[in-house]
Order: structure tokens, then C-alpha cells, then sequence
């Protein structure tokens, strides 16, 4: 018998989709016929990847900083306007300057902090409010980074914060569960895509070699021998995001390429 994703006709958000893991996510999602709201901060960018999902399905872009409470409950608010409800919540999110421990101020902690934690834990809980109010349950799969079991040297704030969203994906797994709604998280190994280039060129110039060199160093360690690709982890988001994984609930799935050294 064929697996069905069953995401036919559903309502999925993802955010942080104009372009990346986020896209990925959302072309993924509009192949098994999912209704999509796609967000990102920059109206521009959101508007060129809306133009790109176009011919793959029923796509609406929202316009929202992340960061930013008043935008996350207008986020959650256009969404369901557009789509009627949420079963499906795919939370990407932006990624703090790179950078060592020692460089970081205060400023960046809150920065950080506001981004990769205040803001998925407050996303989820006003999405959750809508699929506790649409009484049919719901999934949500948020990405974060192999960095919270195997910290990253040059990209500390990430390293420290995202480890938060292991705690929220188990806290709202058990709190969730009884209503219907799953939770899980993904750990996003080295996926080509900007942000890739954007560490690489920071360690290059750390260390005073080439981007090209860092990365071929990154791929030596990797034991599939590459880095992802944003479809490859698309299938690993839709299976999260469907009722493919039905019985799966507070998880966090590394998509390495076996890349984690660390058991358990
Ligand atoms: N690529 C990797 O190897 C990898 C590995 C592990 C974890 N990650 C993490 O996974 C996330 C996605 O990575 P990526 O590689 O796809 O990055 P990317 O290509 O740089 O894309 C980042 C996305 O985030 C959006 N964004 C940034 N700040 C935002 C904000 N305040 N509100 C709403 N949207 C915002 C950007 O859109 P706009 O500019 O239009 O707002 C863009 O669509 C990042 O947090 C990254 O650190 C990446």
C-alpha cells in the first residue's frame, strides 16, 4: 500500500520560507497539496519566493518580523484568515550574527534570545490556542541545529539558545498530546543554502584561509561525504508535518548526514 501524507487540502504556515530551509519546507509541503501561508520580514524577498511556489498550489505570503510580538499574533491571525485554521506549523526561523563566545555583548544575547527563543514559544502557543479552538489537533516541527547536542564554536549565541527549543518541543509534546497535537523538532545538519556561506566566510576569515577551503573541511567530517539539500530536508519536514508520523511525538530527528558524533 502506498504511504499517503494525507496533507491534501491541509493548512500548513511555514515561516522564515523566502528563501533556504524555509522554502524547501514550503515546495515540499505544496507537493503533497497543502494550502501554505509562507512568512519572512522582507516584503521583497517573501514576494519573489511567493512568485516561485505560484505554479505548485494555493500560496499566500504575511509579512512578519519574527521577533516581534505584535507581528507573530498577526502572523497567526492572517493565516487563519486566509486558510480558515492551522493543522500544520513549520517554524523556521532567522539566524543570529556568527561569531565567537568572547565577541558576544549583551545586545546580542537578547538579540538571540528574542529570536530563537521567545519566539518559537510564543508562536507555538498562539497557534496552539487556534488548533485547541479548531478541535481537530495539529502538528508542529520546528528547526533548529545539530549545534544543541555538539556545540559550534563560531556560531556561540546560536549554539547556546536553540537548545531551548528541545525543551519546548518536549513541554508542549506532553501538555499538547492530550488535545491531538504532536510536537517535534528537527536538527538541520550543514544544508546548502546562504547561511552556509555566510559561516563559512566568518571562520575563513578567522582563521585566514578561503571559504571554499572551510567548507571543503566541513565536508570532510560529514560521513555521507556532502552537505543536505533544503529538499532533502523538505521530506524529512513533511513527514513531521503529516500524519505519516502519527504515533511520533517530542522527538528531535538530526538530518546530518550522520555528522553527530555524540550517542543518545
Ligand atoms: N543551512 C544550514 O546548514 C543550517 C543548519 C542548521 C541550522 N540552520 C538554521 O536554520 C534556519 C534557516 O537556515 P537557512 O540556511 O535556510 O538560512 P537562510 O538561507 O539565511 O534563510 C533565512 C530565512 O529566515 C528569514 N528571516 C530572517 N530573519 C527573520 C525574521 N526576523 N523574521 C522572519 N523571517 C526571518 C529570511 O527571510 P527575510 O530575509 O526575507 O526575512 C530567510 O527566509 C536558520 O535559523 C539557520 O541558522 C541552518
Amino acid at each position: 500500500m502506498p504511504i499517503e501524507s494525507g496533507l491534501k487540502g491541509a493548512r500548513v504556515l511555514v515561516t522564515a520560507a523566502s528563501q533556504g530551509i524555509g522554502l524547501g519546507a514550503a515546495r515540499a509541503f505544496l507537493g503533497e497539496g497543502a494550502r501554505l501561508v509562507v512568512n519572512s520580514s522582507n516584503a521583497e524577498h517573501l514576494e519573489r519566493a511567493v512568485r516561485s511556489l505560484r505554479s505548485l498550489g494555493e500560496v499566500h505570503g504575511v509579512v512578519a518580523d519574527l521577533r516581534r510580538k505584535e507581528e507573530l499574533d498577526r502572523l497567526v491571525d492572517a493565516t487563519v484568515a486566509q486558510l480558515g485554521g492551522i493543522d500544520t506549523l513549520v517554524y523556521v526561523t532567522g539566524s543570529p550574527r556568527p561569531g565567537v563566545f568572547m565577541e558576544q555583548e549583551f545586545e546580542d544575547w537578547t538579540r538571540a534570545a528574542e529570536l530563537l527563543v521567545v519566539s518559537p514559544a510564543y508562536l507555538a502557543r498562539r497557534t496552539a490556542d487556534r488548533m485547541v479552538a479548531g478541535g481537530h489537533g495539529g502538528r508542529m516541527v520546528f528547526l533548529t541545529s545539530t549545534a544543541i547536542r555538539e556545540p559550534i564554536g563560531n556560531i556561540a549565541t546560536s549554539s547556546v539558545c536553540r537548545i531551548a527549543v528541545a525543551g519546548l518541543v518536549r513541554t508542549l509534546a506532553r501538555e499538547l498530546g492530550p488535545k491531538g497535537i504532536r510536537v517535534n523538532g528537527i536538527l538541520p545538519g550543514y544544508t546548502l543554502t546562504d547561511r552556509i556561506g555566510e559561516v563559512a566566510a566568518d571562520a575563513a576569515r578567522r582563521r585566514g584561509t578561503t571559504p571554499e577551503a572551510v567548507l571543503k573541511g566541513l565536508v570532510q567530517e560529514i560521513p555521507l561525504g556532502r552537505m543536505g539539500t533544503t529538499e532533502e530536508l523538505g521530506r524529512v519536514v513533511v513527514f513531521l508535518g503529516s500524519e505519516m508520523s502519527s504515533y511520533v511525538t517530542g522527538a528531535m530527528l538530526p538530518v546530518d548526514g550522520g555528522s553527530l558524533r555524540s550517542v543518545g
